[in-house]
């Protein structure tokens, strides 16, 4: 038995990538392998225990997907979640039926004695999610809680170690979900809780050599966490058979260009490729104030930019890209409407010629990312960098983008983060920023009349970032922002603060 290894198979549910990020929070390894993967290499395979995720099919349906039963026989501790529980119900002689109706949301929930929940609190709530439901179950299982319009919310069978839940622990909305994986995980499985992010990175590491073997890579680098670490792990396998590419748009914030160009450039032994590409892009951005104009031209430009460079090098077989599992969630969720097109290094043109697209992180979540990002001793400062867009400060810059007006939001924008941080903020704010509207209005300065820009602050609390709201920013933090940058920044006279939540706003201002 593989001791290490808590073995996903995967029935096409939603959350079952979630499902292998509590496993690994619970430090312990895992995989999530498609059901159809036969029993023979699930022998191969060995786990300490196997985990059915929950899927869109009634077991009754044609297409539902099914194991071999020969599974259950093997000796292997099994926890089947929502229709994983039903199909082992159904395969072991149990009986599943279309409940009267669709059950889903919060529901209260009655545990009884099960390993799964020792510790436990008896009455709590659970998180439900089903159509079909379990009214009869296999001889040799008995019943380990129950809801009021669910009988059999969970099951179990001791002797084998089979159990079931008709719930979904994984979701945060069941709050003692967590510790009934754990339970699975520890006290069933018996799994040690050793495995650490640090394992991920060497077994990767490992992966990436065998796969890339003498081969080129190129990686489009935006200083982000994700095409960061993303660039660490590859180069950290192939070193100089990587090369990554740094578009300067011109359109970053004060010094971050340079911060970047030095740490990958100093820190890998990789080769690192600055394209001062500033002018092209303002050049191209000349006269242009419509939000969604701006943005096309940047993307397409960037494509441009990074398809000539990638033609430099050449005869390249992998490309590395930084897409993390949100982004996969949210490609996928299609039909909703255009609000922004969003711009990042993710987007690249589709006939450029690569035998292979690398996504390392691609079964990640944004705090593994970062996780990972500090065991490969990236520093802080990067990890914990807040989301920047892709358009960059281009979206921040209202009306036609200047060199003059980038250089001012820069500086503006350089002086709030800074207070920001020596007040703490940046700790518990999740993105805030400068912005430089295209108004100008009559100030006084010493005793001169001004006629200047006028800045607005943006500071946004959000776990999402599909909603948010404005950050309660103490008055004299505000009040220091505000005098350094009319003192500091020339050509400001105003400063505005955005209280403003998203909806109705978005959190950028184009
Ligand atoms: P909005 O402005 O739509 O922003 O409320 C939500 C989050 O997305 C970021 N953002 C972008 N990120 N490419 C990106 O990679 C883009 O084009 C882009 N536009 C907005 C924004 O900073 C916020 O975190």
């Amino acid at each position: 038995m593989n001791k290490e290894l808590i073995l996903i198979l995967d029935f096409g549910g939603q959350y079952n990538q979630l499902i292998a990020r509590r496993v690994r929070e619970s430090n312990v390894y895992c995989e999530v392998m498609p059901y159809s993967i036969g029993l023979d290499k699930i022998k191969e395979l060995s786990p300490a225990g196997i985990i059915f995720t929950g899927g869109p099919n009634s077991v009754y349906s044609e297409k539902a997907p099914v194991i071999d039963k020969e599974l259950f026989e093997l000796n292997i501790p099994i926890l089947g979640i929502c229709y994983g529980a039903q199909l082992m119900c159904h395969l072991l002689g149990g009986k599943v039926q279309k409940a009267e109706k669709r059950e889903y949301g919060l529901a209260e929930i009655t545990l009884f004695d099960s390993k799964l929940f020792e510790d436990i609190d008896k009455n709590t709530t659970c998180w439900m999610s089903h159509t079909d439901q379990i009214v009869k179950l296999p001889e040799g299982f008995e019943a380990t809680a129950s809801t009021k319009s669910c009988p059999v919310a969970a099951f179990g069978c001791k002797g084998k170690n089979l159990y079931g839940v008709q719930f979904h622990p994984e979701v945060n909305n069941t709050p003692f979900g967590k510790e009934m994986l754990k339970n699975f995980l520890y006290k069933v499985c018996r799994c040690g809780a050793n495995w650490r992010m640090s394992d991920y990175a060497k077994s990767y590491i490992e992966l990436a050599k065998e796969k890339i073997g003498d081969k080129k890579v190129l990686c489009a680098l935006s200083g982000g966490v994700d095409s960061s670490v993303s660039a660490v792990l590859i180069s950290k396998a192939v070193g100089r058979q990587l090369t990554c590419i740094f578009v300067d748009h011109g359109l970053m914030r004060k010094n971050e260009g340079d911060e970047i160009e030095t740490y990958f450039s100093k820190n890998f032994d990789l080769n690192f490729i600055r394209v001062n590409a500033q002018d092209r892009f303002l050049n191209k951005l000349k006269n242009v104030t419509d939000p969604e104009k701006k943005r096309k031209i940047i993307g397409e430009e960037f494509i441009r930019v990074f398809e000539e460079e990638a033609r430099k090098i050449g005869a390249v077989d992998f490309l590395v890209q930084g897409t993390i599992y949100p982004d996969i969630i949210e490609s996928g969720l299609g039909d909703s409407a255009l609000i922004k097109s969003h711009h990042n290094v993710g987007g690249l043109p589709e006939h450029l010629e690569f035998k292979e697209i690398i996504e390392p992180l691609r079964n990640l979540f944004k705090d593994e990312v970062r996780q990972l990002g500090l065991e490969l001793g990236i520093p802080e400062k990067l990890v914990w960098r807040q989301p920047f867009p892709g358009p960059g400060l281009a979206v921040r810059v209202i009306g036609e983008i200047t060199k003059e007006k980038l250089d001012i939001l820069r500086e503006a924008d350089a002086i709030f983060r800074e207070e920001l941080e020596n007040a703490g903020l940046h700790k518990t704010i999740n993105q805030y920023f400068a912005i430089i509207t295209d108004m100008r209005s009559v100030g006084v300065m010493g005793d001169e009349r001004t006629y200047d820009y006028t800045i607005a602050l943006r500071a946004v609390h959000t776990t999402d970032f599909m909603t948010a709201d404005w950050s309660e920013i103490p008055y004299p933090v505000l009040h220091r922002v505000s005098n350094r940058i009319v003192n500091e920044v020339y050509g400001v006279n105003r400063i505005v603060y955005d209280i403003t939540s998203k909806p109705p706003a978005t959190i950028e201002w184009e």
